[in-house]
């Protein structure tokens, strides 16, 4: 029953980032990006104020930019909000929503997230909407619960054609920036959970790529990357050293169709 998807590896750099490290970064991965297989797909999410040089240094290469959160408005007086547009003036084509510190820190519901999916979607931008769960939940059991409800929520506001455009990752909490990564069992269960949610909303959207998101690195990379419903990885830490970043994307290349 499983399908080989192309694999999808994309960088978030949070809140990191100088001009000056920015253009080796971004030059490193456009040059190695250049010698991956054609079904491996690469994109970087940046800090807003570096679009400008993404897009420049980035542009006629195989790598894809985006933006890690939108607003939720189009447009207004909303102080230091960054509306989808906007990033798509800088010809960005992602946009993370949901990231669990942005649902953390600044209390962002499922609802909120929903909301900037549609927004993303409206301007054409592919939202990678994030889910997952703490510790605590996994502990008490209740994860399938908890990024169900997530997941359930987004869908819930799109048609089946737009939830067809979208990209899921699951970021189990307790594994982001903690060096400690699900297990490839562990991500892998909740994958297949999370894509017979997505085939209820429509055969179209069964195979849009899940992502797996938490502590990836070059050292376990692969083994994630080839469990059948694991198509690629949201990269933290990893995303802000260029031989890392390319090692898992490489490693996305082993585990591709062509891989
Ligand atoms: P990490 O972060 O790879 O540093 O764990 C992943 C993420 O938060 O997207």
């Amino acid at each position: 029953m499983s399908k080989q998807r192309a694999k999808l590896v994309v960088g978030n750099w949070k809140m990191h980032g100088r001009l000056a490290e920015n253009a080796t970064l971004l030059q490193a991965v456009a040059q190695g990006a250049g010698e991956l297989p054609a079904d491996v797909r690469v994109g970087v999410c940046v800090p807003c104020p570096y679009l400008g040089q993404t897009q420049s240094l980035l542009e006629g290469s195989k790598v894809v930019w985006g933006v890690q959160d939108v607003s939720a408005f189009t447009h207004g007086a909303y102080t230091g909000e960054v509306a989808a547009q906007m990033a798509v003036d800088f010809a960005a084509t992602l946009a993370i929503v949901g990231h669990s510190e942005r649902r953390a820190y600044h209390r962002e519901s499922s609802e909120l997230v929903a909301v900037k999916t549609q927004r993303a979607l409206e301007v054409g931008l592919t939202p990678i909407v994030c889910v997952g769960e703490t510790l605590e939940e996994r502990e008490a059991g209740s994860t399938e619960q908890v990024v169900g409800a997530q997941l359930d929520e987004v869908l819930a506001k799109l048609s089946a054609e737009d939830a067809a455009r979208i990209v899921v990752a699951y970021e189990p909490v307790w594994a982001i920036g903690t060096g400690k990564s699900a297990t490839s069992d562990e991500a892998q269960a909740v994958h297949a959970f999370l894509r017979s949610r997505l085939a209820a909303k429509g055969a179209a959207v069964a195979d849009v790529p899940v992502l797996y998101g938490g502590s990836v690195k070059p050292e376990n990379a692969e083994e994630l990357f080839r469990e059948p419903d694991i198509d690629g990885g949201l990269i933290g830490g990893a995303s802000l050293k260029d031989q890392d970043f390319l090692a898992i994307c490489r490693a996305a290349a082993a585990t591709s169709v062509a891989g």
